[in-house]
C-alpha cells in the first residue's frame, strides 16, 4: 500500500513538472502590459508574426545571440522609467520596433496597426 501511494505521488509530481515546463514555452499571443501601465494591454500575436508575417526572431530579440535557446524580456534592458545607458526606455523601444515596421509594411499595401487604439484596445 505504502509504495502504491508513493507511486501515485510520484506521478502527480511528474505531471505538475510537465505542466510547469509547458507553461515556460512560447505563447501564441502575449498580452503586453507592464505594472502601472495606463493604456490597455496590447494583444501581440507572436506566432503569427513569425509564421504568417515572416519576421525574423532577431528583428525583435536583437540582443539574443540565439533566440531559439531563450531570450531576455525587452524590459530587462529597456527600463520602464528612463533610458539606461544606450538602451532607450521601454515605451520608445516597443513603439519604434512595432510601429516603424508597420508603417513600412503599410507603404507596401498591408494594413498593420499604427493608431493608438488599434494596438491598445479597450477590453
Ligand atoms: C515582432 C517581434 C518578435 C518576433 C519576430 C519574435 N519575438 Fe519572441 N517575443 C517578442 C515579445 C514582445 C515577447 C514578450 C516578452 C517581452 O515583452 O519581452 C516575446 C517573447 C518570447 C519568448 C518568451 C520570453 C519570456 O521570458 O517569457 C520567447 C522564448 C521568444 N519570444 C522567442 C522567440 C523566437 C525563438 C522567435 C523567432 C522564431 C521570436 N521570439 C520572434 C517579440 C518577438
Ligand atoms: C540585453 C539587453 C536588451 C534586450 C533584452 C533588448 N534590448 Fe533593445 N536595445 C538595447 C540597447 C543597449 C540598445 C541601444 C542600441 C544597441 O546597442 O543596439 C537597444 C536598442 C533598441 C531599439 C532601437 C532604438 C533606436 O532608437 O534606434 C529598439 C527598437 C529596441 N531596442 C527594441 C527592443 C525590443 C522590442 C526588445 C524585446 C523584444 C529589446 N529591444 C530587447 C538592449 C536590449
Ligand atoms: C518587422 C515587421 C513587424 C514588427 C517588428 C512588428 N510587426 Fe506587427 N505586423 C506586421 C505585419 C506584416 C502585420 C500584418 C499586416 C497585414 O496583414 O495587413 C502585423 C500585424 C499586427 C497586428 C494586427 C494583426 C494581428 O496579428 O493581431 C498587431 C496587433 C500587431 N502587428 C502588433 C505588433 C506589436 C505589438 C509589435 C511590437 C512588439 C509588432 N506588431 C511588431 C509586422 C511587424
Ligand atoms: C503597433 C502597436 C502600438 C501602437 C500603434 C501604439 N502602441 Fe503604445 N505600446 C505598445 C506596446 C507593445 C507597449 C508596451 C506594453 C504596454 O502596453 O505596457 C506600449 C506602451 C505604451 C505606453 C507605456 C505603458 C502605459 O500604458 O502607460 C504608453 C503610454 C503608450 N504605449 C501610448 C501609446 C499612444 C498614445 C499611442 C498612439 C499615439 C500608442 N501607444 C500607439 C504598442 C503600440
Amino acid at each position: 500500500m505504502k509504495s502504491k501511494k508513493g507511486l501515485v505521488l510520484l506521478i502527480i509530481v511528474c505531471f505538475l513538472f510537465a505542466i510547469s515546463l509547458a507553461g515556460a514555452q512560447i505563447q501564441d499571443v502575449y498580452k503586453l502590459h507592464w505594472e502601472g501601465a495606463k493604456f490597455p494591454p496590447v494583444d501581440f500575436t507572436h506566432k503569427k508574426h513569425i509564421e504568417e508575417y515572416k519576421v525574423d526572431c532577431k528583428v525583435c530579440h536583437h540582443k539574443d545571440p540565439n533566440p531559439d535557446q531563450g531570450v531576455q524580456k525587452c524590459i530587462t534592458c529597456h527600463d520602464i522609467a528612463e533610458a539606461k545607458g544606450d538602451a532607450p526606455k521601454a515605451i520608445d523601444a516597443y513603439h519604434k520596433n512595432c510601429i516603424e515596421c508597420h508603417k513600412k509594411e503599410n507603404e507596401a499595401g498591408k494594413a498593420a496597426p499604427t493608431k493608438c487604439n488599434e494596438c491598445h484596445k479597450k477590453a
